[in-house]
């Protein structure tokens, strides 16, 4: 008897693809990023160059990343702004490095790079050192060579990802994020303890939560069968939710070649409006409790225009919201600052399923690499 026995298949473990295995190892990576890092009710970070002392002579954070890292980031300026009220700035690795920016020696730069290769991120982090400045890097990869010349290092433990859109990465990036943000802010004094310790109960929650939106991996298939072929889509979000409408935009840009854009819910009617036609696909993500009635108002503007209307919200605004959309997808309740790494999981399953849909190939796409290492 010869058994044909391939290796590539062997670890793809069942799933088609390696994208679809990895979007599905995102409740096991979350869970081996935040339980290792808690110790009596804290988070741990002191291996990640995080010292009480260090935190509180920090005044401002640069965040340096490329591609999907730099929209994890965009999540992070907002829960670090909010938890710990340091200002934090978003920069691409390629734009940072070369504008001069202004960077004073109580800044902290924070690198974020799956592989810690890319040549962006590394120069950028070059730059920042060159100028005296403490960084630190949020990556995947042990022995990078952003790991190599960092001052410190937090590493996500996402396992090795082989498809060039990122999934797992980019979900233990956010958690990393929210870790250095609370722990910033209760060694700031911004957070009370009982503030801390609700919300680190919460987080606690949300590797078990993260299971929920796979088990309804159908909703998605049929919506991307229905809208593999579409030219254009737009998704729509105010606040965290914005952050993840650009990482959503570039899941189906990535793998499946659909032009998406990503804008905050509010800024859609100063100009860009004029694109919504009859049935024009219109992703909104509508999760924060204190933004909902204006998210709904846009809604309401796009449905004026014949777009077509997905809507996700948590489970408790499903009602609320069914009527006035075309379609809405559940995320499980959670704490509404942590609803990012439940909300980009469905958008990252219909940039899988509209690429399946339309034959490509999903793991590789056209023109991309996992890792660019030129600048
Ligand atoms: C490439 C990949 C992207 C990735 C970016 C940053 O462009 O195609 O998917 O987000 O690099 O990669 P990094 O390893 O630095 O996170």
């Amino acid at each position: 008897v010869t058994i044909d026995w391939d290796v590539t298949q062997a670890e793809k473990a069942g799933y088609e693809h390696f994208m679809i295995k990895e979007i599905n190892e995102q409740p096991k990576a979350l869970a081996d990023t935040l339980f290792p890092r808690i110790h009596d009710g804290k988070i741990d970070l002191t291996d990640a160059g995080f010292s009480d002392d260090m935190i509180e002579g920090i005044r401002k954070i640069y965040i340096v990343a490329c591609g999907t890292a730099s929209y994890a980031a965009q999540v992070g300026k907002y829960v670090i702004e909010r938890l710990a009220r340091v200002s934090v700035e978003v920069d691409a690795g390629s734009e940072f490095r070369y504008r001069n920016p202004v960077l004073e020696p109580d800044m902290l730069v924070i690198v974020i790079s799956q592989s810690g290769e890319t040549a962006d991120t590394i120069a950028a982090l070059r730059e920042a050192k060159k100028r005296g400045l403490k960084v630190i890097a949020i990556t995947n990869v042990v022995g990078s060579t952003l790991s190599r010349e960092a001052d410190a290092v937090f590493y996500t433990r996402a396992g090795m990802e082989i498809a060039v859109a990122s999934t797992k990465a980019y979900i233990t990036q956010l958690l990393a994020l929210y870790m250095i943000a609370m722990e910033v802010g209760r060694i700031k004094g911004k957070l009370a303890d009982e503030e801390y310790a609700r919300l680190l109960k919460e987080l606690e929650r949300v590797p078990e939560l993260s299971k929920e939106p796979m088990e309804k991996k159908k909703d998605l298939q049929k919506l991307a069968s229905q809208r593999y072929m579409d030219q254009h889509a737009f998704y729509i979000g105010r606040g965290l939710d914005y952050a993840v409408a650009m990482e959503g935009t570039m899941k189906i840009k990535e793998v499946s070649y659909i032009h998406a854009e990503a804008f905050s819910a509010g800024e859609l009617k100063h100009g860009t409006i004029a694109l919504i036609e009859k049935n024009t696909l219109v992703v909104a993500l509508a999760t924060q409790a204190d933004l909902l009635e204006k998210m709904m108002s846009n809604i309401k503007e796009v449905k004026a225009r014949g777009g077509y209307v997905f809507a996700i919200v948590q489970e408790r605004d499903a009602a609320t919201v069914a009527d006035q959309v075309d379609q809405v997808f559940t995320i499980p309740n959670v704490e509404d600052l942590f609803a990012p790494m439940l909300s980009v999981i469905p958008l990252q399953m219909l940039g899988y399923y509209a690429a399946v849909s339309k034959g490509c190939d999903v793991d590789k796409p056209r023109n991309l690499a996992k890792s660019v290492t030129v600048e």
